[in-house]
């Protein structure tokens, strides 16, 4: 596996690779989640360049940019491991030099869940991928759902701005315990680690609720989510939305959900962390630890 750090370096190590590549972008402090996006890529495609780069731009102020966790060498190890072929780790003034002044805005699809609080957040990620995009030309790019806007996001650029990239998305992976794997969960001790079940429990409350009778109202099912996450102390709700699972606008409340479905989402900070989870509700329960939550 070859480190590289610019990118002069990653085209020519790119343009030697003969057949398919796939790319996985992240932010680092790998876990399982990250790494099953890579073995899908690796599925998918012949080589496989991962990116470990915490983006500066999609970090909102009084957000943990500076605290973001890092572990570049279990990160490089964890690569490794998978297989992958080129370990791509850019320095920010590499990438943002000085007077950077394009961003790519994707409209409409950040309107809802993350979008209205975390303003700007998600221009920085539609930048940053695309200039990864251009920097790695991938045949395949793959994202967790876990990001569900993010991931939806990404794929309406690629279609707008005519990427020859498929964009491949992999189900949420969890702990054991239901929990959606995330670098953030790092911030949570064990008190808040415990409450932030909380989350599954309330998607899983809706998806039971929607499944037992799927005539209930949109805000029935919403108030069926809310209550298992405000019975954790420690938790406090930034949003909790059921959405289009396309289009990402809020159903209307006061009528079932329709034939299209519904994806029911939320981000809610513990102590230190905010955290997201999201499930359809229109579908099964995903095979794992969500089928055997009490
Ligand atoms: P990061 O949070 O490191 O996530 C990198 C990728 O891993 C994203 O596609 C994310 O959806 C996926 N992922 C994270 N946790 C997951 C889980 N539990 N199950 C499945 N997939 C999971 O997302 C970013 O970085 C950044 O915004 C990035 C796209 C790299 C742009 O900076």
């Amino acid at each position: 596996m070859k480190r590289i750090t610019t990118i002069d370096e990653l085209r020519r190590a790119r343009a030697e690779l003969n057949g398919t590549v796939a790319f996985v972008p992240t932010m680092g402090f790998l876990h399982a989640g990250h790494l099953t996006l890579m073995r899908r890529g690796l599925e998918l495609c012949d080589h496989l360049v991962v990116s470990v780069f915490v983006n500066p731009t999609q970090f909102g102020p009084g957000e943990d940019l500076d605290n973001y966790p890092r572990d570049l060498k279990g990160d490089v190890e964890k690569c490794r491991s998978v297989g992958c072929e080129i370990f791509f780790c850019p320095r920010r003034d590499h990438v943002y030099t000085d007077h950077h002044s394009t961003t790519v805005i994707v409209d409409e699809l950040d309107r809802s869940l993350c979008g209205p609080s975390r303003p700007g957040h998600f221009e920085g990620v539609a930048t940053i991928v695309a200039k990864l995009f251009n920097i790695v030309t991938p045949d395949v790019a793959v994202f967790g759902q876990k990001d569900y806007q993010q991931l939806a996001i990404i794929r309406r650029m690629t279609r707008d701005l005519n990427f020859d990239i498929r964009i491949e998305g992999v189900p949420i992976i969890r702990e054991d315990d239901g929990l959606a794997m995330s670098s953030r969960n790092r911030y949570l001790d064990d008190d808040q680690r415990r409450q932030a079940l909380c989350l599954s429990r309330g998607l899983v409350a809706a998806h039971r609720a929607y499944t037992d009778d799927p005539s209930r109202t949109v805000r029935a099912l919403l108030e069926t989510a809310r209550r298992p996450i405000e019975a954790a102390p420690g938790a406090h709700i930034d949003y909790l939305e059921c959405v289009h699972p396309q289009t990402l606008m809020p159903l209307d409340a006061d009528r079932p959900v329709s034939d299209d479905g519904a994806l029911m989402a939320t981000a809610v900070s513990i102590g230190p962390a905010r955290l997201i989870d999201n499930l359809r509700l229109h579908e099964p329960l995903p095979d794992g630890p969500l089928r055997s939550l009490p």
